[in-house]
């Protein structure tokens, strides 16, 4: 209960404070979430934003694991046999995770976007033990021919880590630009959950199928009322998966919605109070762990229920 407390007020902090979630302009980091009506019109579009796809950027935090001495990408550690396959993996928490278990001595199949990112930086570094796939989990077709060409193939864990949050984020539901609604909607539910559905297959019996939540997620943690958009993609794409899971309630393999906690990444902003290489091997130890364990499950990094 005092993990949930702290995410919920993590969340609140989160919500005020992240830097790409905020305006980028001069009252944002001053004013919260609550006052955005005052600072920004209903068709306000920011150039800083490019729809979401970065093809070409330069990967973030590319060096943040190994310049922070973390133990992630160890060329030494031997391979476990045991293999992930990583929806997002092109930079922050989806990078962080390949990293994080390749240096597990885990074989690690993660999919990007565009070319030259930090994961491909990772494949260079581990031949063999990083492989790459091309996905948009928006774009149905890349969905079918990456189903396609997988098929055959098993994972231990399947993780649907890639996601958006829409570019004013403390717009409510009445000053969201309808496309952003739905561009947020579009890759935070129905791509995840497409994701899901074509590749939760390819995990093994008694695996885990794993997708990056959010503890603003959560309604019954919803105290402030902030980052509507955001938190509603999330608590649908909760929703979503408990549809999921209920479908395939004699299923052996986990399900395991990941609330990470407040991140330093493009999307959590410089002023996160955590980092990826604190953060990461938590959450590669709770999906880890929860092998094995049948049923959905809406954990936090450190393996705590979070509440629905
Ligand atoms: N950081 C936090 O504090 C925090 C907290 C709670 C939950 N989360 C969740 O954790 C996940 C990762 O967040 P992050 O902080 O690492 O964000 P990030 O640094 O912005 O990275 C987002 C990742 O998602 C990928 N992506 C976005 N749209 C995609 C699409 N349509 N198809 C395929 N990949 C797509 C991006 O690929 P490109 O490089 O191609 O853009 C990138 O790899 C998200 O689901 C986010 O909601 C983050």
């Amino acid at each position: 209960m005092r993990e949930a407390a702290a995410i919920s007020i993590a969340d609140r902090c989160f919500v005020a404070r992240t830097l790409p979630f905020s305006r980028p302009d001069a009252t944002a980091a001053s004013h919260p979430a609550t006052d955005a009506s005052q600072d920004a019109p209903i068709t306000a579009v920011h150039p800083t934003w490019q729809a979401g796809v970065a093809p070409g950027r330069p990967a973030a935090n590319i060096s943040t694991l190994a310049s922070k001495g973390s133990n992630v990408s160890n060329a030494t550690s031997a391979d476990t046999g045991r293999s992930i396959l990583i929806v997002g993996a092109s930079r922050g928490l989806g990078h962080a995770m390949a990293a994080e278990f390749a240096g597990r001595g885990w074989r690690v199949l993660g999919t990007v976007r565009s070319a030259g990112t930090a994961l491909h930086s990772l494949a260079a570094e581990r031949p063999g033990a990083v492989e790459i796939e091309t996905l948009d989990m928006t774009d149905h077709d890349q969905m079918r021919a990456l189903r396609d060409r997988l098929i055959g193939r098993e994972f231990d864990i399947v993780f649907v880590n890639a996601g958006i949050a829409n570019r004013a984020p403390g717009d409510t539901m009445a000053e969201a630009p309808t496309d952003e609604f739905v561009r947020v909607m579009i890759t935070n539910v129905l791509g995840a959950m497409r994701a899901v559905e074509a590749f939760g297959a390819l995990t093994r019996p008694g695996g885990v199928i794993g997708v990056m939540s959010s503890g603003q997620g959560s309604i019954a943690n919803n105290r402030n009322g902030t980052n509507n958009v955001y938190r509603a993609s999330k608590a649908a794409l909760n929703q979503a998966m408990a549809s999921y899971a209920g479908r395939h309630a004699d299923d052996r393999r986990a399900m395991v919605l990941m609330a990470p906690g407040w991140i330093r990444t493009e999307m959590g902003g410089a002023n996160a109070p955590f980092g990826v290489e604190e953060a990461m091997p938590q959450i590669v130890d709770v999906l880890i762990a929860k092998q094995g364990a049948s049923g959905l499950h809406y954990l936090d990094r450190h393996g705590q229920s979070v509440p629905w």
